[in-house]
């Protein structure tokens, strides 16, 4: 890997991402976030709960190893738009799924079989939107990353909007500026939105994800034998191939970051957060400290799964989890 991690002028930088870091360790996201939700949430009213989800989790992955990609995404496609509360999982004609940047979500038929056998065994109790918060930690843990308690408590919202979609989920040809927006906007920092990016170190992009990358004018960042691969698997008019984000795709890891540091970062997105000197530093920290990362990974998703949840009237306990009560 090169990455000239030793010289002199990279030092400084280094040491104040650590600085940075050590500060995030002791100042926990939930003290900032207020803390509705807890985990162990389920203990007295579904106690089986977790032990359900996780066997869905497994069948789903049996079927298709992109469930694990497919679910972790849903959770953050969730999260941004209205709060995690389920509102990605509703079905109708303007609803979030709907929306073009939703249009390649995967792993709902797994929310589904959860949500079926926790109706069986504690009906009205668990939430559609603490599932996907569940799947998306053994998303994690099944692909041999770090899990997290998960927080618990959040209610189903009745609504679902493609053009709230829209404006919320970051697009991939986000430069720096524009990714650290959106995440702000959620109450996420900027180092939130380096932490979080690692989640692509699973999983896959279409034709779609990195078409501007590549027409009408060649991104002039892009190394030539990756354009070359871009371009043979999506011509101009477009195609159906699709690209592993990272080189270990199945793997939960920091390899995401030592490809962007490469230069191999498939999407725009995840290319400028080494190209832009801004979040170069904390990048290329990541790229070579794995364990750090993966810590604040699962910090920064309980951060994240706490993002405008739902509490008394505001919510339900929807019982199928593609329509409201
Ligand atoms: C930083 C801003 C982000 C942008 C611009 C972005 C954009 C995208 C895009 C365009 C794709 C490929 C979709 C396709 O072509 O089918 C993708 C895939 C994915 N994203 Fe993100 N994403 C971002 C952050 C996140 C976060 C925060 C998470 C989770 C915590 C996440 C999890 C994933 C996963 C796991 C995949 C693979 C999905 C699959 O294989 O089905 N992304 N993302």
């Amino acid at each position: 890997m090169e990455m000239r991690l030793h010289s002199k002028k990279r030092k400084p930088a280094l040491w104040t991402v650590m600085a940075m870091m050590i500060a995030q360790l002791i100042f926990h996201p939930r003290m900032c976030t207020g803390g509705a939700l807890r985990p162990g949430y389920y203990a007295q009213t579904c106690p089986n709960a977790e032990n359900i989800i996780r066997a869905a989790m497994e069948w789903g992955m049996q079927q298709d190893s992109g469930t694990a990609p497919g679910v972790l995404r849903l959770h953050f496609h969730d999260c941004f738009v209205d709060g995690c509360d389920g509102s990605v999982l509703l079905e109708g004609p303007t609803s979030e799924k709907t929306a073009p940047p939703n249009s390649s979500l995967r792993g709902f038929e797994v929310i589904d079989a959860a949500k079926a056998e926790l109706e069986a065994t504690c009906p009205g109790v668990v939430s559609c939107a603490d599932i996907l918060a569940y799947c998306a930690r053994d998303a994690v843990i099944m692909t041999g990353g770090l899990g997290w308690p998960v927080e618990a408590g959040r209610l189903d919202g009745r609504s679902s909007d493609a053009s709230r979609a829209n404006a919320e989920i970051p697009d991939p040809s986000f430069n720096v500026a524009q990714l650290i927006d959106s995440f702000a906007r959620k109450g996420l920092t900027r180092s939130d939105m380096i932490v979080l990016s690692g989640a692509h170190t699973i999983g896959r992009a279409n034709c779609k994800s990195v078409a501007t990358r590549l027409y009408p004018v060649q991104d002039p960042r892009l190394s030539e034998p990756l354009a070359a691969e871009l371009k043979s698997g999506c011509p101009q008019q477009g195609g159906s191939a699709t690209f592993n984000l990272d080189s270990t795709p199945d793997r939960f890891d920091n390899n995401y970051y030592a490809n962007v540091v490469n230069g191999r970062g498939i999407m725009n997105s995840d290319q400028v957060l080494f190209d832009d000197p801004s979040t170069r530093p904390e990048t290329t920290f990541n790229a070579v400290g794995s364990a750090p990362w993966a810590f604040r990974f699962s910090q920064i998703m309980l951060k994240m799964g706490t993002i405008d949840v739902k509490t008394g009237p505001q919510g339900e306990i929807r019982r199928n989890c593609r329509s409201v009560n």
